[in-house]
């Protein structure tokens, strides 16, 4: 019996409260909770990931900061919120992520294939399935509890045809869309009639859970391993981010340490005219861990246990685990580099959560960061903007995790270069999305069509 489970990312899309759309504020007033927690792109839907910021907030800070043609970075790109936002508002785009998955997710969404050309894809990878045939796959047994046999065996045939080139600057960009919007639909939850548009268990969309949790709740609530067609999912899930128009000039996309990305051989001095970037916080998520299900259809395994080399490996590279000492350096290193990046009369954004030892009290961490590091950046603080969601909204706290350290207060560190005077060049931001109801094409079309059951 299939269990309808209450677990679902919805739930931080509930009942708005206070002065906003949202439900949070900022100290500024409410700025980007005044529009709605669904506003934006539709391709941004691609793929949950944790620690992400709503693409409204880039929103805000693009168009604040920044003209068509400009030039807008993100270092720290996590699911492509940035250069995505960016790039359908005309902006030319750098973004980079150390892990592999950011990187799937940032650059399908910074340079996206044509609708025809991912459903022809689509096509010609099923039928390519279906000359071949049911394969026994070598399958990780965390993974093996997750799925149907028969969806196991389709997603194991595109797994393998995408991993046919193991470098992933030379995926496609249509590999590169199927990639992440397999990786989208991977796990979630069911709906209360047993349906799903995910492939695995009734699970959490939002990051993959330890395995032995898992594994000890399919047992205890006995739930089913659904029979789903992962060619027809793709597509539904293909239909759904290609409902707006996505015109707009190809983004620039790196898998590279940001340190590395923000190196002179890289970028150019004073040549960005904005960053609005999210660096990882203070040991609150553990970006490998978090994804673990998702890395393995990359090809990334062991990431699901403690000792595993797939976890090891990006324990090691990712900027997650730092102590306060080390994260100072690490967050000093990263001011100077986008301090060199950006034009004289450019803005970085720097959006740094609190966090909190569970019974202590939070530290401020982008304010306390800014107070000891700050004068050795070449920068001046503009603007420390204090984002509130109130808790029961944290992505984080959706299904009572307890041990986390995220709270509820975001901040934006936004920063000058002591010798620039950014120009605003808006006094009140628009929130009108000229790309929504643009796309002629065929999924706007076939989306409507089937929200009218025909
Ligand atoms: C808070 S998340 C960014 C979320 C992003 N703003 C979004 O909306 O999805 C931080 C990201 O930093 C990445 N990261 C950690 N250490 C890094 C490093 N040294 N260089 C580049 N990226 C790194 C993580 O993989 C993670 O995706």
């Amino acid at each position: 019996m299939t269990m309808a489970v209450d677990w679902s990312s919805d739930a931080f899309f509930d009942s708005p409260e206070r002065d906003s759309l949202d439900g949070g504020t900022t100290n500024c007033g409410p700025l980007w909770h005044s529009a709605s927690v669904r506003w934006g792109h539709s391709m941004h839907t691609m793929c949950s990931y944790h620690g992400m910021f709503p693409a409204k907030l880039a929103h805000y800070f693009i168009q604040k900061y920044s003209r068509p043609g400009d030039l807008v970075m993100d270092p720290f790109s996590g699911r492509g919120t940035t250069p995505l936002q960016a790039r359908v508002e005309g902006r030319r785009t750098i973004s980079g992520d150390l892990s592999p998955l950011a990187y799937v997710l940032s650059r399908a969404k910074a340079s996206p294939p044509s609708w025809t050309a991912i459903m022809k894809y689509v096509d010609e990878l099923e039928a390519a399935y279906n000359r071949a045939g049911r394969t026994d796959w070598d399958v990780p047994a965390d993974i093996r509890m997750l799925y149907h046999e028969h969806t196991l065996d389709q997603m194991c045939f595109v797994r393998d045809r995408l991993l046919r080139r193991s470098n992933f600057a030379d995926w496609s960009r249509e590999d590169l869309m199927v990639a992440g919007s397999l990786a989208g639909i991977m796990h979630g939850a069911h709906r209360r009639d047993g349906t799903s548009q995910y492939l695995s268990i009734s699970m959490p969309n939002t990051f993959s859970m330890a395995p032995s949790y898992v594994r000890k709740f399919i047992s205890e609530k006995k739930l089913a391993k659904i029979e789903q067609n992962v060619f027809e999912r793709l597509r539904d899930k293909l239909a759904r981010l290609y409902l707006d128009d996505i015109t707009g000039p190809d983004g620039e996309t790196h898998v590279q340490d940001a340190s590395a990305l923000m190196s002179k051989s890289s970028v150019a001095s004073g040549s960005v005219d904005l960053i609005v970037t999210s660096p990882p916080y203070l040991q609150v998520v553990n970006y490998g861990a978090a994804n673990w299900i998702r890395l393995w259809l990359l090809g990334i395994d062991g990431v699901s246990r403690d000792g595993g080399q797939g976890r090891r490996t990006l324990d090691a590279a990712l900027d997650h685990r730092h102590t306060y000492a080390s994260y100072k350096g690490f967050m000093l290193r990263t001011m100077q580099e986008m301090h060199r990046v950006l034009k004289t009369d450019g803005v970085a954004v720097l959006v740094i959560g609190d966090v909190a030892d569970p019974g202590k009290e939070p530290v401020a961490l982008a304010k306390k960061i800014w107070d000891e590091a700050g004068g050795e950046t070449g920068f001046r603080l503009l603007d420390l903007i204090e984002d509130n969601l109130s808790v029961d909204k944290k992505v984080s706290r959706i299904w009572g995790e307890t041990k986390g350290q995220a709270t509820d207060r975001d901040c934006a560190l936004v920063l000058a270069r002591s010798d620039g005077n950014p120009v605003s060049y808006v006094e009140n931001v628009d929130w009108d999305e000229p790309y929504k109801d643009g796309g002629p094409d065929a999924a706007h079309l076939r989306g409507r069509l089937a929200r009218a059951g025909l």
